[in-house]
């Protein structure tokens, strides 16, 4: 019996945090998330102290649904810690494409990694994968529901280029209905002190009621706006996302959506000296070249700071000795 199973058998969670899930973002507690953001900083200052430090473990790497910065920035991780990586980047390099169930696919790939990270354009299917893998399941997206490792990349972001994660006006921009990278964030670091929302999308892609409603319950402030003109003036980050094309049902109704907001240089006169714009990427149309070379842009940093909070994340649920002080 593995320790993954063991855990499941002492009532469903080690209370360490090697061998867990990260299937939602509040899998982890905020000690637990501040421990991995802790690591993530020894990464950037000496990340010759890690280098081998997962010498013989393999990664499973399954991404049922097309990625560019996820995929390669977790195999980037598990390379910079002296571990290996095994996998496909599509379906239809795997026997899926055979009629294979992912039940299967997933108690195989557990026979031969020590953690699965996975993607897949159905939700849930990462919390149904972890019920049949002995090894821990990291959920890299499913379908428009969660993004868990893209919110501790915007969160180290947000840490390092702000020097706090209180005290702050959070923006959030675009397909704020579909996309899961907005509904992990907003649930994730609401937790943290004095955080406050201005949500700006076009009624039809608004924020779902479900996050709204988690929002009222733990009495966190947001509003709701339609004009970035307006609402940009009020914020510390700026959190840019594409409409996202993939979800959509009728073609009609994206090509009236998709270029609904654009931040260019004009809009970005408007905003704070000291704000900061993120965006989990790929970029479609939404912020114009012109403003990547405008020091607040931070999205392409926040890539690298994604490859950096994976190693963290896989050092912590893989180094049996991830508890001693560095
Ligand atoms: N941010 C993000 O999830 O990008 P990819 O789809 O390229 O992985």
């Amino acid at each position: 019996m593995n320790v993954k199973k063991k855990a499941i058998k002492n009532g469903g969670k080690s209370m360490l945090m090697t061998n867990r899930d990260l299937i939602n973002t509040l899998d982890f507690s905020i000690e637990e998330q501040e421990s991995i953001l802790s690591i993530a900083q020894k990464i950037i200052l000496r990340p010759v102290d890690f280098a081998n430090s997962l010498n013989g473990k393999i990664m499973g790497s399954l991404f049922f649904e097309p990625s560019t910065r996820t995929r390669l920035s977790f195999e980037a991780a598990m390379h910079r810690l002296g571990g290996a990586v095994i996998g496909f980047s599509e379906q239809n390099a795997s026997s899926v494409s055979k009629g294979e169930s992912l039940r299967d696919t997933i108690q195989t790939v557990a026979q031969y990694s020590d953690v699965i990270v996975m993607r897949h354009p159905k939700e849930g299917a990462p919390v149904f994968a972890s019920k049949y893998s002995e090894v821990p399941i990291i959920n890299a997206g499913d379908g428009g529901r969660e993004h868990p490792t893209q919110t501790l990349t915007d969160i180290l972001t947000i840490r390092s280029k702000m020097g706090k994660l209180n005290n702050l006006t959070i923006g959030l921009c675009g397909d704020l209905k579909f996309g899961r990278t907005v509904h992990s964030l907003v649930k994730n670091i609401s937790r943290y002190p004095n955080i406050n929302f201005i949500f700006v999308s076009p009624k039809e892609l608004e924020i779902p009621d479900y996050i709204k409603n988690y929002l009222n319950e733990n009495q966190i402030e947001y509003k709701e706006m339609e004009n970035l003109e307006e609402a940009i003036q009020h914020m510390d980050v700026l959190y840019m996302t594409r409409v996202q094309k993939e979800r959509f049902f009728n073609e009609e109704d994206y090509i009236r959506l998709k270029d609904s907001y654009i931040l260019d240089t004009l809009k970005m006169k408007l905003a704070k000296k000291n704000m900061i714009i993120l965006h989990p990427l790929p970029r479609v149309n939404e912020i114009s070249y012109d403003v990547d070379s405008d020091p607040r842009a931070m999205y392409f940093k926040q890539t690298k700071y994604g490859m950096v909070v994976r190693m963290a994340l896989l050092y912590k649920i893989l180094h049996q000795e991830s508890f001693k002080q560095l």
